[in-house]
Order: structure tokens, then sequence, then C-alpha cells
């Protein structure tokens, strides 16, 4: 009997695309980030079609044990000083946690618990990231080229976004010509 080698999915490491048959695609545009960023008229004169992330991601079953595979796109720029970022998230399902794998440029993923305490890991090709459960993430492109972070999480964890309705405890700025996190006060 011949046993076939069957030809699993792939993602390109230089970029992040996947060669698949059933590859989903969200464009996430500036217009869709309202309150995100903190200079409110920095953002408001950007275009609101202006596009800040492509997430692509794989058709995966749906189900407990199931899993995601997803790969972020987020564009290089600034709102005011503030570097372009995701929305950010809790799973709605606090214990399920996720892998992110950088794959494309520089940035950071911010990462906080439940008590607002934040933390910063750089984000470069190769960077593995484990991210616990009851842990929101967000990805910030500090660099010039399109940051590329490959993930893979739960079907069944579901994203909570109106728990950050607050916003994250620390913000990434270019001030000074320098990248620095500064803490948000009320944040
Ligand atoms: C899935 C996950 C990523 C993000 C993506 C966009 O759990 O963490 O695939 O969904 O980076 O970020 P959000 O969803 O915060 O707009
Ligand atoms: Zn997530």
């Amino acid at each position: 009997m011949n046993i076939p080698f069957n030809v699993p999915p792939s993602v390109a490491f230089q970029n992040g695309h996947f060669t698949a048959e059933n590859v989903v695609k969200k464009v996430t545009r500036s217009g869709d980030l309202v309150g995100i960023f903190h200079d409110h008229a920095a953002w408001q004169a950007i275009p609101a079609q202006t596009p800040f992330y492509e997430v692509e991601m794989l058709d995966s079953p749906q189900g407990e044990g199931e899993l995601y595979v997803g790969a972020t796109h987020l564009h290089p720029g600034r709102v005011g000083d503030e570097f372009y970022m995701t929305r950010g998230h809790f799973h709605h399902r606090r214990e399920q946690g996720e892998v992110y794998m950088g794959l494309r440029g520089q940035g950071l993923l911010l990462l906080q618990n439940e008590r607002g305490e934040a933390r910063l890991e750089n984000v470069s090709p190769g960077s593995v990231h484990i991210i616990p459960g009851f842990t929101a993430h967000r990805l910030i492109n500090t660099g010039t080229d399109i940051l590329s972070a490959l993930a893979v999480w739960p079907t069944m964890a579901g994203h909570d976004y109106a728990a950050l309705a607050q916003g994250f405890a620390l913000r990434v700025v270019l001030q000074e010509g320098k990248i620095q996190a500064k803490e948000v006060q009320n944040g």
C-alpha cells in the first residue's frame, strides 16, 4: 500500500505569509482603533482607511483542544510619538495561553496581568514568547519594517477587548530620539 506524504500548510520565515488552501485574512485600520492611541488629534489626522495590521489565519476546526495558527503583520509608523500597535486583549477564557514567535522586523510584546502589572519582551526574528494564561498581550512595532509574528492559541480562547477599555499600564513612544516605555497614569 502506498501511504501518501501529505503536504501541510507552510509559513515563510522571511515574511510570515502562509501557503495553504484556506487562509482567512482580517485587516485592522486606523478607524477601527478608536481610543487606543493617546494622541487623539494625531490619530484623527490619519485617514480612517489606513491599514495598521493584517492577521492571516489558517482555517481551523473549532472545539476543545483545537488550535489556531495565525500571523500578525503590523505596519511601522507612529501616531504622534506612539508606535503603531495592535489593539491588545485578554483571552475570553482567561486561563488560555498563547505562543508568539517573531518572524520579521523589530518590536515589543507588551504583557499585562490582571493586577495591571505590565512588562515588555523584545520581538525579533526567531524570538519565542510564551504568553501565560490570565495575561493581556499587544504587539508594538518599534522598527522601520513590517513586524510579523506567528501565533498559536486555542480556538476556544476567544478575545476580550472590553476588559482593557482603560488601556494598558505602559505606552511605548519615541522621545528625544529614543524608544521609551512610559508608565500611564490612571491606565
Ligand atoms: C490571538 C492573538 C493574535 C492577535 C493579533 C491582533 O489570540 O493574540 O492573533 O489577535 O495580533 O491583535 P488584536 O486581536 O489585539 O487586535
Ligand atoms: Zn491572543
